[in-house]
């Protein structure tokens, strides 16, 4: 039988453990808090801030919201990440990505204090993630590696693929899975829009965690019997629903699961463990402000 990893349930788990480490800090006088910082009127980016949002009130973090007008200029997007850098209420700053074309994504990476860079994508913090001296661990591909845990998938030795080498996702799941450390000492390769023959490359992974943004373009063929499939993908496609579109996953979860000894399902696999690593990541800002 296929083991469909259930990510609400893991990262229910997570928030639970969260919590108490949350009171703690509250006994000792720091509120752990949390700025997001949205400058879109995509309505997929306003649903996942205002999930982030609700995520913290469930567990006692607060949550700062702004909001930034998508045709504002760029300074009014710098102007706020340069005064809750200085605020020392908070502990986390999430500026929701894309960003409008206008806005230089990188330099506004660049602007947010390292410490409070809870989605790790601070150049300081990728450097020391792929040093093997992790601040932050990036948010997705961490959540991978506790569902990987909780699915009792022991990685090391196995041939991973990732598909999609995104800062986000790609790239820091590859650096993790390469380290010398629980969750890591995988033999893994990067598949990309370029990479030849990557049916190949798939059918000869372990493990397989998809996460090229491309709607089920992994199936059952492109798998090997007993792979643990992880699917990161969010597509909205258009579809005969109330919403008039409904969310499919990079993989084509009929067929891989036919094929798989475990797999992620979409919605429930990896979004709700992205939105518990940041909570994590968000408590763990806050300890070094306790410190
Ligand atoms: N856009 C899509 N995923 C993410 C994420 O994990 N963090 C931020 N800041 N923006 C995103």
């Amino acid at each position: 039988m296929t083991h469909v990893i259930d990510g609400n349930a893991v990262a229910q788990r997570i928030r639970d453990e969260l919590r108490d480490s949350i009171e703690t800090l509250e006994a000792e006088g720091t509120t752990p808090t949390l700025a997001t910082v949205l400058m879109s009127d995509d309505p997929a980016s306003e649903t996942y801030v205002s999930m982030k949002q609700d995520d913290c009130e469930e567990v006692g973090i607060e949550a700062i919201d702004v909001e930034i007008d998508p045709d504002a200029p760029a300074e009014e997007l710098f102007e706020t990440v340069d005064d809750l850098n200085a605020d020392d209420d908070v502990d986390g700053i999430l500026v929701q990505m894309p960003v409008p074309d206008h806005v230089d994504k990188r330099a506004v990476l660049r602007a947010i204090d390292p410490m409070k860079d809870v989605d790790g994508f601070h150049p300081e913090n990728v450097g020391r993630l792929v040093a093997g001296d992790a601040r932050y661990k990036p948010c997705t591909p961490h959540g991978i590696q506790k569902l990987l845990e909780a699915a009792d998938v022991d990685t090391e030795g196995k041939d991973a693929v990732v598909v999609g080498r995104s800062d986000i996702v790609g790239k820091p799941m590859a650096n993790l899975f390469i380290q010398k450390a629980p969750g890591g000492n995988a033999t893994t390769t990067v598949c990309h829009s370029r990479t030849e023959d990557l049916a190949a490359k798939t059918r000869a992974a372990d493990i397989v965690v998809a996460a090229a943004g491309v709607p089920e373009m992994i199936d059952g063929s492109m798998l090997s019997e007993g792979a643990v499939v992880i699917d990161v993908g969010i597509n909205r496609v258009d579809a005969d629903t109330e919403k008039g579109y409904e969310l499919v996953g990079d993989v084509d979860f009929e067929s891989a699961k036919e094929k798989a000894s475990a797999i992620t399902p979409v919605p429930g696999g990896v979004g709700p463990m992205t939105r518990a690593m940041l909570l994590y990541n968000t408590v763990k800002a806050a300890g070094s402000r306790a410190d």
